[in-house]
């Protein structure tokens, strides 16, 4: 059995199956609803109930109270639905719509994923999740009162963990200690959802997106969500390295490329080792696009990675007739972001 949910003032509807709460049906269905606990805790979920009727069935809720209740509030991330309902909440597509939020998190799991990059899982406290579009970074603050930002790489829906990949930098303050000192059951302070480089949704141009080195983190992220969502907008995917080694998560890009009918994977290897036996293209990464596009007026590009080649993006692709309005890669914030990923 299924239940159907019409969110007013949008009127967006989706469904819910049987016992599954409103905010677990929305996210399923790629909707953004705002939430913060996920435990009936914290109250971020609230929203009205205007029609049709609803259980909890994890009781006490400290994030309701008894007249908000007859006031015909509910909390979205526990209400399960017994009919058809309607309701009244706001919807998170923007990021004036998240708040930023600072938050203890613990190390969960360190993985390397090559010679120069490690792979970070952060688990927030059982009460807290970090709720974020798909794309977007957090800091990590240290106790020196520097920060260091990272792009999340898991994406929204997947939200257990906050995973982030950290590229090794030789004297690199936060690297070094990523490296050499940190473990497992490590304690540390986020900050975030941050940026404002993530999927833009209401458009259906064909994307570009183009990354360099852990520039890939938030385009995991993106295409993961946009194959969570089956997002139906083509997506050429070109990811700039040195050698084959530096593709760190390459067999998770084939994957992608091989499940994904839109999507489209071109690994490009600038300095690619003999024994890398390499038999695809080669040079720089943006190169490799303008290779395959004469005219990129139609697409909407995402380009994240070193500044240099942002840059290079940027003044090409604009040249071959792309407007800098659809360029996502807020290169000044990536600047700011490189120098600070140490
Ligand atoms: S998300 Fe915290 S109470 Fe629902």
């Amino acid at each position: 059995m299924s239940f159907k949910i019409t969110i007013e003032p949008s009127e967006t509807t989706f469904i819910a199956e049987k016992n599954e709460t409103v905010l677990a049906a929305a996210l399923r269905e790629g909707i953004g609803l705002p939430y913060g606990c996920r435990n009936g805790s914290c109250g971020s979920c609230k929203g009205k109930l205007l029609e049709g009727r609803i259980e909890y069935t994890n009781v006490p809720l400290t994030g309701i109270n008894d007249e908000e209740k007859s006031n015909g509030y509910a909390l979205f991330c526990q209400a399960k639905p017994l009919t058809d309902i309607r309701i009244e909440t706001r919807q998170i597509d923007a990021i004036g719509d998240l708040s930023v939020r600072k938050l203890p998190c613990r190390v969960d799991k360190i993985e390397k994923l090559n010679h120069d990059v490690l792979r970070l899982f952060l688990k927030l406290p059982s009460t807290e999740r970090l709720q974020f579009l798909a794309g977007q970074y957090i800091d990590i603050l240290m106790l020196n009162g520097k920060h260091r930002s990272f792009s999340l790489a898991n994406p929204p829906h997947d939200d257990e963990h906050l995973e982030l990949h950290v590229r090794h930098y030789e004297g690199g303050v936060f690297s070094e200690y990523a490296f050499n000192k940190l473990k497992e059951k490590s304690l540390l302070r986020i900050e975030g959802p941050l940026g404002s480089f993530f999927l833009r949704e209401d458009s259906d141009r064909p994307i570009i997106m183009v990354a360099g080195g852990t520039g890939f983190a938030p385009v995991k992220s993106i295409i993961e969500s946009a194959r969570h969502k089956a997002l139906d907008r083509e997506i050429h995917f070109y990811w700039g390295a040195r050698s084959k080694e530096d593709l760190y998560l390459h067999d998770l890009a084939m994957f992608w490329d091989k499940e994904m009918e839109r999507l489209h994977y071109i690994p490009v290897l600038s300095e690619p080792h003999e024994d890398d036996q390499w038999q695809g293209r080669t040079g720089l990464v943006h190169e490799a696009v303008l290779e395959d596009f004469e005219d990129l007026s139609g697409f909407e590009v995402y380009a994240c990675g070193p500044p240099p080649m942002v840059h290079a993006v940027v003044d090409s692709f604009t040249e071959r007739g792309l407007s800098a309005e659809y360029i996502y890669s807020d290169s000044f914030e990536f600047a700011a972001k490189s120098n600070s990923t140490s």
